[in-house]
């Protein structure tokens, strides 16, 4: 199984609750101290994973390089956990073009990249899982903070996983959409720090009043990559709180 951004913190939560059920992890990321982190959480807590970092998965010949690593490593792949983004903020019409194209490689390009060349080797297995990580903003409009670029880039990702699980069925591949609201990682968590201001601003817009923890979003990853999933493709699976309920 192949988790990108495993250094980060859905990222990671991913990578030990996937090791934890039985999968072995190639975990990638642009950060080799975080990644290796992670390398180091999963084995220690008795998973098997291995890490490749650093790599630019914007830079689609670096992804290429990086599946076929990956797929070395054990063999094949079964699922391909496109987690890895970046994303930048801003309003309208003040969001540079600059500020766009980096959301948009960040976002989209990856996932595809990603999907791209895992997708021969996808088919030499017989099938396989493609979960693609969105968010609420692919969904609905997002004050805060404004976010046209995110909410352009996610939406491409919902929509690209629709286009994935058609081509795919016939190869036994299914791809799904999970679609996160707001959840508390350490790095969201350090930088909001004590705002409590901009804490409610964004749990406010949930119908539970609260971040979600990545356990919450993991353990639903780990199903749909189950074959307790096999009739599940094409959908996406809002996980937020309610915020996308009204
Ligand atoms: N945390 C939330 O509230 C939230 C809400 C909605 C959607 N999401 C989505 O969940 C996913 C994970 O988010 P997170 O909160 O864990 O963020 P994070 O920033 O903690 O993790 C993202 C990881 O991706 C890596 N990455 C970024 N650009 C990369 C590149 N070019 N090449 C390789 N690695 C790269 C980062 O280094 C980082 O480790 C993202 O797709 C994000 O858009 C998160």
């Amino acid at each position: 199984m192949l988790v990108t951004g495993s250094g980060g913190g859905l990222g990671r939560a991913a990578a030990l609750t996937f090791a934890w059920e039985g999968a072995r992890i190639i975990g990638c990321d642009l950060h080799e101290v975080t990644n290796n982190e992670t390398v180091e959480l999963v084995r220690s807590s008795g998973g098997e994973m291995k890490g490749i970092a650093p790599v630019d998965l914007t830079d689609h010949n670096q992804v290429r390089d990086m599946v076929e690593q990956s797929v070395a490593v054990y063999g094949g792949l079964d699922v391909v956990y496109n987690n890895a983004a970046i994303q930048y903020f801003g309003p309208m019409p003040d969001f540079s073009i600059d500020d766009w194209r980096a959301t948009i490689a960040g976002e989209l390009n990856i996932p595809f990249f990603v999907s791209k060349y895992s997708w021969p080797h996808l088919i030499r297995r017989g099938g396989g899982t493609i979960i693609n990580i969105a968010s609420m903003a692919g969904m609905i409009a997002g004050a805060n903070p404004p976010m046209i670029g995110h909410v352009a880039a996610k939406a491409g990702v919902i929509a690209m996983t629709c286009q994935l699980a058609l081509e795919g069925a016939e190869h036994g591949i299914r791809a799904v959409a999970i679609s996160p609201g707001p959840f508390l990682t350490p790095a969201s968590d350090r930088d909001l720090g004590d705002d409590q201001a901009a804490r409610a601003a964004i749990t406010g817009k949930t119908l539970l009043k609260r971040f979600g923890h990545p356990s919450e979003l993991v353990e639903l990853a780990a199903f749909l990559a189950s074959d307790g999933a096999s009739y599940i493709t094409g959908a996406n699976f809002p996980v937020d709180g309610g915020a996308t309920a009204w």
